[in-house]
């Protein structure tokens, strides 16, 4: 089931001149791509991600590490966007000045057509040495698992960040400003549990945005400023971008 739209957040979206959007696992699952907090099926089903996603974990088992981003990997390049990541895209379109945040490393965003993308936790389908954090286009899945960086010979690894890593600091900067300068801020497919990027809809709302958060852990109810709703992604923001572009007309 679907939550209904509410008004409010239906005209503060109509005259926002700026809106800022955090997006997280949740954004994706319609795309087959499990969030973070599912249980992990099959050959991982004994590992939880933060023992696998660490400078520690690569350090004593490079090979595990590598193996299970390259399964993602593989996973992501095989998914599609679905109506949300579209949703968000056309979105962009309709706000005169428009960021999209996403904690997602799987790339879809960029693929349903959305352009003003900050990717705070990196990209998967990308590959840099482990030394000297230079980009490698191509690399061989052949015996020596990870593949050795072609001008070093370090260790390749995949460029997302890591439990106990920064983020990359001009990302974040920019998420951050993103967030303190909007009027609407909508929080999406995120539990909110991971910080930096759990803070950005508290900024926003500090700052005088209204904030709407959609996900299936909420209940729908609403604020002055302030929407919960429960719902899908891929089911809620096709219908919200539809009203406004109804309301556009
Ligand atoms: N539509 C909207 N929300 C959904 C959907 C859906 N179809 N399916 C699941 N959700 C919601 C869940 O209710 C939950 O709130 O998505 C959220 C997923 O939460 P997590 O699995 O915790 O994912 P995320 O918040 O992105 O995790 C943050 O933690 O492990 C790290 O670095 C990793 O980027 C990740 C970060």
């Amino acid at each position: 089931m679907s939550a209904s739209l509410p008004t409010g957040l239906i005209t503060a979206l109509q005259s926002a001149r700026n809106v800022a959007v955090l997006t997280g696992a949740g954004v994706s699952a319609e795309s087959g791509i499990p969030t973070f907090r599912d249980a992990q099926s099959g050959l991982w089903a004994k590992y939880s991600p933060e023992e696998l996603a660490s400078p520690a974990a690569f350090r004593r088992n490079p090979r595990l590490v590598w193996e299970w981003y390259a399964m993602r990997r593989a996973a992501v390049l095989a998914a599609q966007p679905n109506p949300g990541h579209v949703a968000l895209a056309q979105l962009e379109q309709l706000v005169p000045h428009f960021t999209l945040i996403t904690q997602n490393v799987d790339g879809l965003h960029a693929r349903a057509g959305s352009r003003a993308l900050i990717e705070l936790h990196g990209n998967i389908t990308k590959v840099r040495c482990s030394v000297e954090g230079t980009f490698c286009s191509t690399w061989a899945e052949g015996e020596e698992l990870p593949p050795p960086c072609p001008t070093c010979g370090a260790p390749l690894r995949p460029h997302v960040v890591w439990f106990g890593e920064q983020l990359p600091l001009d990302a974040l900067q920019q998420a951050w400003i993103a967030a303190e300068e909007c009027e609407v801020f909508l929080s999406i497919g995120t539990s909110g549990l991971v910080e930096p990027a759990a803070s950005l809809p508290r900024v926003a709302y500090s700052h005088g945005a209204t904030v709407a958060v959609l996900n299936l852990d909420v209940n729908t109810r609403s604020e002055a400023r302030l929407f919960y709703l429960h719902g899908r992604s891929g089911e809620v923001l096709p219908q919200l971008v539809e009203r406004l572009m109804e309301e556009q007309q």
